[in-house]
Order: C-alpha cells, then sequence, then structure tokens
C-alpha cells in the first residue's frame, strides 16, 4: 500500500470554497479518519485523492511521487460509497470477484477464488456466496460493498461513510470488524464520517474538517485531551462538554479567558464542592448517570460512576476538577 500527502489543495464549486488550503498526511499502514459534519468537504477529499475530481491548486502524491496528470483508474485507489453499489443481479461471489477481472489487472482463476474466499471470510459472508445480492440483508450488502473494495491491493482505500445505512447494533460489529481488517491486512485507509464514535473507535489519527479547513490533526486521545478549539472540543465526547463563560468559574486559574471547557465528567457531587446547584434531570446509562443542573450562575451536565440518591429538583454541591478545565480565548480558540 502507499502513504498519500496533499499538498495545499483547494477546491470551489462557484462561490463555495469546498477544500481550503488542506495539507494531509496519510502514513501507510494508517487508518486516518476525516471528521466533519455534512458539507465540511469530505467526500470532495476523497474524490481528490481518488482523481474523481480536480483541485483548482495544490498536489497529491502516493508514496512522494506526484500523481496529480495520473488517471483515476491508474491511481489504483478502492473506493466504497455511502450507498452500496452492487451489481443485483451477480452472485456475491460474481461481485467480489468482479474488480479482480478487470482487464487492468490479469489475475487467474485460482487467484481469484482465493482471494474472493479469504475476504468473505474476513466479512463473514462466506456462506452467502452463491446468493444474488438482491437476496441479502441491508448489513449484508454493505459487507459485500466492502468486499468489493478490500479484495483488491490498492493503494489506498477510501471509504465514505460505508456504515451510515446500518442499524446500530451492525454499525458496531462492522466498526469493530472493519479496525481489524484493517490491523491485519497493513492497509492504508481514508475513512469519511460526521459520527465521533466511529473516529474514535478505528482511527490511528482523526482530523477535524470545518467548513473546508483541516482545524486540528491528532490521535483520538489528543483530540479529546487537547483540542485546539471549541468546535473541536464539541465534535467528541458525549455527552458534549460543558462550555461556561470563565466569569462562571470560581478563582479561575486564567483570567484573560472568556470560556471554559469542562468534561462530563471532570465535574461530581461533592459536599465540599464549591457551587450550589439544582438538579434538573438525571439519567441512567447502565454503568454511569448523568445529571443536569442548573443554577443562577453556572448549569451543565456531569457524569458519574457512582450510585447517587438524589433527584430531580435536589439541591446539591457539585466539584470541578480544576486540573482539566480547558481555557478558550474570545475567539473561541485554546489558550495553553
Ligand atoms: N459537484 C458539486 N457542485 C457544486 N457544489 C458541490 C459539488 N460537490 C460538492 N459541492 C459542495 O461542496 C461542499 C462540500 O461538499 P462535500 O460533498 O465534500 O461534503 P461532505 O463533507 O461530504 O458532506 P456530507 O456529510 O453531506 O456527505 C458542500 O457545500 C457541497 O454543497
Ligand atoms: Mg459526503
Amino acid at each position: 500500500m502507499a502513504s498519500v500527502h496533499l499538498e495545499n489543495i483547494n477546491k470551489s464549486f462557484g462561490s463555495i470554497n469546498a477544500l481550503s488550503n488542506l495539507n494531509l498526511e496519510i502514513k501507510d499502514g494508517e487508518f486516518f479518519v476525516l471528521l466533519g459534519p455534512t458539507g465540511a468537504g469530505k467526500t470532495t477529499t476523497l474524490r481528490i485523492v481518488s482523481g474523481l475530481e480536480m483541485p483548482d491548486s495544490g498536489n497529491i502524491f502516493f508514496n512522494e511521487e506526484l500523481v496529480n496528470n495520473v488517471q483515476p483508474a491508474f491511481r489504483n485507489t478502492s473506493y466504497v460509497f455511502q450507498q452500496y453499489s452492487l451489481y443485483p443481479h451477480y452472485s456475491v461471489y460474481d461481485n467480489l470477484a468482479f474488480p479482480l477481472r478487470s482487464p487492468l489487472r490479469k489475475s487467474d482463476k485460482k487467484t481469484i477464488d482465493d482471494r474472493v474466499h479469504e475476504i468473505a471470510k474476513l466479512l463473514k459472508i462466506e456462506n452467502k456466496l452463491n446468493n444474488k445480492a438482491t437476496q441479502l440483508s441491508g448489513g449484508e450488502m454493505q459487507r459485500v460493498s466492502l468486499g468489493r473494495a478490500l479484495v483488491r491491493d490498492p493503494n489506498i482505500y477510501l471509504m465514505d461513510e460505508p456504515l451510515s445505512s446500518l442499524d446500530a447494533k451492525l454499525r458496531e460489529e462492522l466498526r469493530v470488524e472493519l479496525k481489524k481488517i484493517q490491523t491485519d491486512l497493513y492497509a492504508t485507509i481514508l475513512y469519511v464520517t460526521h459520527d465521533q464514535i466511529e473516529a474514535t473507535t478505528m482511527a490511528d489519527r482523526i482530523g477535524v474538517l470545518k467548513e473546508g479547513l483541516l482545524t486540528q490533526v491528532g490521535t483520538p486521545q489528543e483530540i479529546y485531551e487537547e483540542p485546539n478549539s471549541i468546535y473541536v472540543a464539541n465534535r467528541l465526547g458525549s455527552p458534549k462538554i460543558n462550555i461556561l463563560d470563565n466569569k462562571q468559574i470560581h478563582n479561575s486559574q486564567n483570567s484573560s479567558a472568556s470560556y471554559v471547557g469542562i468534561r462530563p465528567e471532570d465535574i461530581k457531587i461533592d459536599q465540599n464542592g464549591s457551587y450550589n446547584v439544582k438538579i434538573e434531570t438525571t439519567e441512567l446509562l447502565g454503568a454511569e448517570t448523568l445529571v443536569s443542573f442548573k443554577s443562577d450562575t453556572v448549569n451543565g451536565i456531569l457524569l458519574t460512576q457512582e450510585n447517587i440518591n438524589v433527584g430531580e429538583g435536589d439541591n446539591i454541591k457539585i466539584g470541578i476538577n480544576e486540573t482539566k478545565i480547558l481555557y478558550f480565548d474570545n475567539n473561541e480558540q485554546r489558550m495553553r
């Protein structure tokens, strides 16, 4: 597989800057996730890597070789689309074998057969190889779509929200499997999604896209613990980070900050805490309880693993783990 380097990529559609000065380096064997909301430029990035779209300016390198003028078929990328795109009248076997039968490739029958079985086994669809594509459940169809991409040995796999059409349970299963397959194959993957769970569970590194701008790149832990803006802080974490006015914080350690960010797990119900608040709602989430609270000066959400014996309407005291407070300036940028 290959490393992929995007250098100063710009792409506009009329008055819309889909990508502005995008610089991105995906290492050989890396699972890189681009995370961003609708319209952020995720699909545009994939299309530019694959060669389906030309950038207005900037360079694309595969293994440090410039590929700007290389046609899509010769860039040897493997694309998984948002909606599955199977040949309905072909069997699962033929859908999987199809990319290998391309005249560009000239694989022999035995090689194709071995590879189809190997991938079908990885994706647990071996027993469906003789089914027509139309005789599959949605989850199985999406497995075959992934399989069709995975049978090939491309420079990079490009995946456009491939799990978004599946129900929560299947998504969870395929997330785990896809990560395992990527590790086993030592595959280079550029995966785009707006789903933070997909990003944090599968990515070696995450790039956060906002309106065509790459605002931060880092490991899931770096992005979660050290976000460089309120925008990024809001992208990871469920329940969301509390963003409060710095004035609401007692004895703030940073008097020039405008806002603070506090993760729900860094606020605790504490008899010695310095904030008096009233509980608005409580919500049991399995091992944890989510408590929303309010007072004249501060409101937010806390997450606790302890059994709580208080409920809606009760007055409690809370404490904030001050070492974990993130400070932001009036442009919502992180202060350090
Ligand atoms: N062919 C096109 N013509 C005009 N505008 C386009 C075209 N393709 C994309 N855009 C615009 O460029 C911006 C980025 O689009 P893109 O498809 O990359 O977003 P995305 O992050 O993939 O969003 P989604 O999560 O909805 O798939 C959007 O504002 C979109 O409307
Ligand atoms: Mg898209």
